[in-house]
């Protein structure tokens, strides 16, 4: 048996006596902490924790390793439920079009955008897909994510979903971070079916669908529903495919407009609604009376020069709200959650409470994996970071751009 003591940590923070499926509105300003605290982990399992003050004190000895972590933090790891990391190239070409004055969607009309990466991946090994891929879970383990979500959507083809899907597969298989595979082929119409649309989907949902099932390649479905992309109507049809395998739908909306994604993400149950940048005051209604998770991705506005999504109207009308990267090649080259931390505090008017909240337990519902991520909860799954000696929790995401974490602790063994 493995076991863990973390001692004198300064601050313990998101402690959970009875673990919450979120949070929501107004309570999202309050995080729960203990402080001069100490934390046993078993087997990658959170077993205990409590105030040093008031610790029993452990009774077996045998094989502990003890972790003194004055001054030092503990925080839960950040869950990213929203990302595209399986991707054959960058493409700052078209970063460099864009300051130039292209828009997104100019830039993807002349074939740039996501017809762009899919073109790239048609010819990119599942090798090299699957090096590059691990790398970038490298490099955001680093910056204290513990859990992530993967989309396919740069296949396009029979052929290039399946191939994405069968590398998430395998980097859920190899990695320490805890991983969720979402099936996005609904992501752009492939040039060759601009014509014939529904072509397209029909092979969706009559050629890959099938294969994802028998080879339980995903756990979600998801659709780009936006102008020029899905239609509403498109999108509940490939979500409706996905559900009848057992797939949980998530769904991108309202990035550049508001065309009643929303209400079919709520209409079929979805686990999360994704970017949110325009937003009608309907739309927010409709959300309020759903148990679907709001999923911001800031630094997809920070990248596109694209408006920032209403959070504080989000937050003040009672709902609850999550921040994730959206790491893609495209509209956010960067898995950074605590830059995004950083970005909801300073474009949203989040608090420091309210984005840690938003990423670590509101996170973890929006991946569906609350029950074992997103807090410090016994029962749960150990993965963790402890900070350098930092002076207060704002101190994250107003030291933006700093590394602040000292050890990263995934399935109760540390991970650096
Ligand atoms: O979430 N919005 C759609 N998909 C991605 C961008 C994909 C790309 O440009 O490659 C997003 O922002
Ligand atoms: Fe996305």
């Amino acid at each position: 048996m493995s076991k863990l003591l973390i001692k004198n940590i300064k601050e313990l923070v998101q402690v959970e006596s009875t673990p919450k499926e979120n949070v929501t509105g107004a309570e999202m300003k309050a995080l729960p902490t203990i402080k001069d605290a100490w934390l046993a982990v078993e087997d990658g399992i959170i077993v205990d924790f409590g105030e040093m003050d008031e610790w029993g004190g452990i009774t077996d000895w045998s094989d502990l390793e003890v972790i003194d972590a004055s001054g030092q933090m503990v925080f839960p790891s950040f869950c990213d439920s929203h990302t595209h990391i399986v991707y054959a190239a960058s493409r700052e070409e078209e970063f460099v079009d864009r300051i130039n004055g292209l828009t997104y969607e100019e830039i993807a009309k002349k074939g740039g955008g996501i017809l762009n990466s899919a073109k790239k991946l048609q010819n990119t090994s599942e090798e090299d897909l699957f090096n590059d891929a691990w790398k970038r879970l490298e490099e955001i383990k680093k910056t204290g994510t513990g859990a992530v979500e993967i989309k396919s959507g740069y296949g396009l083809s029979v052929e290039g979903e399946l191939k994405m899907l069968r590398v998430i597969k395998k980097l859920k298989e190899k990695s320490e971070l805890t991983i969720k595979a979402n099936f996005l082929g609904a992501h752009a119409i492939p040039t060759k079916y601009k014509q014939n649309r529904k072509g397209y989907i029909d092979l969706i949902i009559n050629e890959m669908i099938p294969i994802i099932k028998s080879e339980s390649l995903a756990d979600y479905i998801d659709v780009f529903c936006e102008t020029n992309y899905y239609t509403p109507e498109e999108a509940e049809r490939v979500l409706q495919a996905g559900i009848a395998i057992g797939l949980i739908p998530k769904i991108h909306v309202n990035q550049f407009t508001s065309i009643g994604g929303i209400q079919v993400g709520i209409k079929n149950n979805a686990l999360s609604v994704d970017h949110l940048e325009v937003m009608e005051e309907q739309d927010i209604q409709d959300l309020i009376k759903s148990d679907v998770m709001p999923t911001l991705l800031p630094s997809c506005s920070f990248f596109l020069g694209i408006p920032y999504a209403p959070a504080r109207r989000l937050i003040d009308s009672g709902l609850p709200v999550c921040l994730a990267t959206d790491f893609n090649p495209g509209s956010t080259p960067s898995g950074n959650m605590p830059f995004v931390l950083s970005l909801a505090c300073i474009n949203y008017k989040m608090t420091p409470e309210e984005v840690v909240n938003a990423s670590t337990i509101n996170a973890s519902y929006a991946m569906g994996i609350n029950k074992t991520h997103g807090s410090i909860a016994i029962g749960k799954k150990a993965n963790l970071f402890i900070t350098k000696e930092i002076s207060s929790i704002a101190f994250i995401p107003y030291s933006f751009g700093s590394n602040f974490i000292k050890t990263i602790i995934l399935n109760g063994k540390i991970a650096n």
